[in-house]
């Protein structure tokens, strides 16, 4: 009896992170190499067919070896046995814009190789495999002793990740690296293959692969054709190697088939990217100041800074080209921000977040664990109240000075030089090289008057001392005048740098940040990385029914799920499958944002679907489902119950971007856009059956 009051005190808890087999809504992002059991079984009652060594193996190939960590920042997948990789077309955006002119637009008009050899090598573009997953926890935390000081158990973390490092087995033409899991409280070590030399092989016209643009992004509704395909070339050992014209597409230990049969409502999702960073255990104290104070600044400064670039871009085509990643990234966060504080007021997620602190407490009361953990909410709480000013003032910096304005953030680098020559002069040579590179990497797509008008926009936000006059004398925006200010000895350049006016304006502002505002922000946020590590230990071990996933690294995560539709608001319900009749219903002729070009219609007006139509004859588009992704799960697999490629991972739904702090399966939802889409593009639109020849095209479902 006393048992049962227990556990009924506990429900609330139960609720918030349990989650019922067989129900399709559930969140987490789970480490490959540890499937089986739990996450066997829950996949299985959602419908999977797959065993745990099917996706992740060390002895024999599995889906693992199909899926590339995308230029650390996105995730591609193998699609053919000569190396063809599939990711989205705004993870390749960088690429293909920097291919693209006024003459040759492949940002406007798309990019079709037809052969090998019209396939283009991007310089820095890689791809990264997992090989194997270890846990090192013991060796990591190793001669690491509560008595220690934070920094002192930093060190000590160091020095025993190198050795792990250093001891681990692996191939002369692997990699290896050691990251933290749960908080800390858990280490795992991966070996890895990169691949350099990746080629460009196709992309869509904008305005199929970022359809909608802006007003659509973060939204379902969606129809956006969000694909580009890129080829690994390796040396003729088949191993990784850089840019070579002697090199050859690479030959995978696997690579996904693709499924022609499509998903239905209730279908098995699995999708196994690499998620960057989440925040799933937050005390209610730090969700408060994220949505109430950082993201309101953030999305006030890059309102400011979208106001002149949107304009400009989209009266001057010149611009429009030159700016297009920067915008798209600027916007994308910014609308982002907005979701998450909408999601988090509309579920009420900082009270249920409260509740959920109270029955942790009692939790430690019962468990009579209390002396040994009591003190981390209170103190957490007192933390993040101490932090939240420096936060916003790191934060404010680097919006102004390193994202939106790009003169600050050249005084910046300038700045970063001196320190740079100062602390390491025999290096002089190397040091000047490398600000080269960071003037050459802005001026690439740089407009002095476009930068000057987000200046005047953004700089209020910093500082009252906002002087555009600066724009007239500075050096800065100016290619060649910059580089002239590198010339001569150390002592010359820094001479000329100090006469620089944006530079003399900057300085003490950089200063500041540098030698203050971000000392004070690291130091802060150590002490609230420790206790939160404290936290995630105490939620494990008193509350050890739970199920808990550890927060996102940028490491190789399947979360799996069903498709699902949901409901937006009040009497609204969106279907989880939207179709081509969605893109012409957008169409609005030379919008920027929602124009169809002239062949997708004329398709669409013919019914010329080909193989890819579903079995009511529409097109499928994309769809929704519950599987807990985020920001880096672009470009991810979806897998279905099978093994075989079903879609293309790109985006969440507005009200549930707040997932990364606070996962709902009301309302979050991953956007998928669906293969059949990505094929019927390649295939009837572009012409690039060679493309369609090499895959593998399965019908799971007819068997
Ligand atoms: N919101 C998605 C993500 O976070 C897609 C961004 C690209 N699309 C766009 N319209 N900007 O990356
Ligand atoms: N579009 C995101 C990305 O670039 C993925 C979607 C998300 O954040 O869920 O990684």
């Amino acid at each position: 009896m006393e048992k049962m009051l227990k556990l009924l005190k506990l429900i609330p808890v139960v609720l918030l992170l349990i989650v019922t087999q067989g129900n399709a809504q559930q969140g987490g992002m789970w480490i490959p190499s540890l499937l089986e059991g739990m996450n066997e079984t829950e996949m299985k009652s959602l419908g999977c067919e797959l065993t745990a060594k099917d996706i992740y193996d060390i002895n024999s190939s599995s889906l693992k070896d199909a899926v590339g960590h995308f230029n650390g920042g996105c995730t591609s997948e193998i699609i053919s046995p000569k190396g063809l990789i599939l990711t989205n077309h705004h993870c390749g955006f960088g690429q293909i814009q920097s291919h693209s002119s006024l003459e040759n637009d492949y940002l406007k008009e798309g990019f079709w190789a037809m052969s090998l050899a019209e396939e283009l090598p991007n310089e820095g573009l890689y791809v990264d495999f997992i090989v194997r997953i270890e846990d090192v926890t013991v060796n990591v935390l190793d001669s690491v002793l509560d008595t220690m000081t934070e920094e002192e158990k930093q060190v000590q973390i160091s020095k025993n990740i190198e050795a792990v490092k250093e001891a681990a087995k692996k191939e002369e033409w692997q990699n290896t690296k050691v990251k933290a899991f749960y908080k800390g409280n858990q280490y795992f070590l991966f070996v890895t293959e990169r691949f350099e030399d990746v080629r460009l092989v196709g992309a869509p016209p904008t305005s199929i692969g970022k359809f909608g643009s802006d007003t659509d992004n973060w939204m379902f509704p969606r129809h956006t054709g969000d694909f580009s395909m890129f080829r690994i070339y390796a040396d003729t050992n088949n191993r990784p190697a850089k840019y070579s014209k002697a090199n050859v597409p690479y030959q995978p230990k696997h690579f996904l088939p693709i499924s022609l049969d499509g998903v239905a409502e209730g279908d098995f999702t699995l999708v196994f990217g690499f998620p960057g960073t989440t925040d799933e255990y937050l005390p209610a104290v730090a969700i408060e100041h994220i949505t109430q104070e950082y993201n309101p600044s953030n999305i006030a400064i890059r309102d400011a800074a979208l106001k002149v670039i949107d304009a400009q871009m989209q009266a001057n085509d010149e611009v429009r080209i030159k700016y297009a990643s920067k915008q798209a990234r600027i916007a994308n966060a910014w609308k982002k921000w907005i979701g998450e504080n909408l999601g988090i007021e509309k579920t009420n997620a900082i009270a249920d977040r409260r509740v959920f602190e109270a029955t942790f407490t009692k939790a430690l009361k019962e468990k009579r664990v209390e002396a040994k953990y009591s003190h981390i909410l209170p103190q957490l709480d007192s933390l993040y109240k101490d932090f939240a000013a420096i936060n916003i003032k790191r934060r404010n910096f680097v919006e102004v000075f390193l994202i939106t304005n790009e003169l600050m953030k050249m005084t910046y680098r300038a700045y970063q030089l001196v320190e740079m020559i100062n602390e390491n002069p025999e290096e002089f040579e190397k040091h000047i090289k490398w600000m080269k590179n960071q003037l050459e990497g802005v001026h690439k797509n740089y407009d002095v008057n476009v930068d000057k008008a987000v200046f005047s926009n953004v700089m209020p936000f910093y500082t009252k001392n906002v002087n555009a006059s600066i724009y007239k004398k500075t050096s800065f925006t100016d290619l060649e005048k910059a580089l002239v200010l590198l010339e001569g000895d150390a002592k010359q350049v820094i001479k000329k740098l100090n006469k620089d006016v944006a530079y003399a304006y900057a300085k003490p502002m950089i200063v500041a940040y540098d030698k203050e505002i971000d000392v004070l922000y690291q130091e802060k946020k150590l002490q609230i990385e420790a206790l939160e590590k404290e936290y995630m230990q105490a939620l494990m071990e008193v509350l050890p029914q739970a199920r808990y996933f550890p927060d996102a690294n940028g490491t190789l995560r399947v979360t799996y799920g069903q498709v699902r539709g949901y409901s937006p608001r009040d009497g609204v319900y969106y279907n989880p499958v939207c179709y081509l009749e969605g893109v012409m219903e957008k169409y609005i002729p030379e919008d920027y944002e929602f124009d169809v070009p002239q062949k997708l219609q004329e398709l669409y007006k013919n019914k010329d679907y080909g193989q890819y139509a579903d079995a009511n004859g529409k097109v499928p588009v994309c769809f929704l489902g519950t599987n807990h992704t985020t920001g880096g799960n672009s470009g991810s697999p979806t897998i279905d119950a099978y093994g075989n490629l079903v879609g293309l991972n790109f985006d969440r739904v507005w009200e549930g971007t707040m997932s990364d702090m606070n996962y709902d399966p009301e309302i979050c939802r991953n956007i998928m856009v669906d293969l059949r889409y990505v094929l019927f593009i390649i295939d009837k639109y572009a012409g690039a059956t060679h493309l369609i020849e090499e895959m593998k095209l399965v019908h799971p479902k007819r068997k």
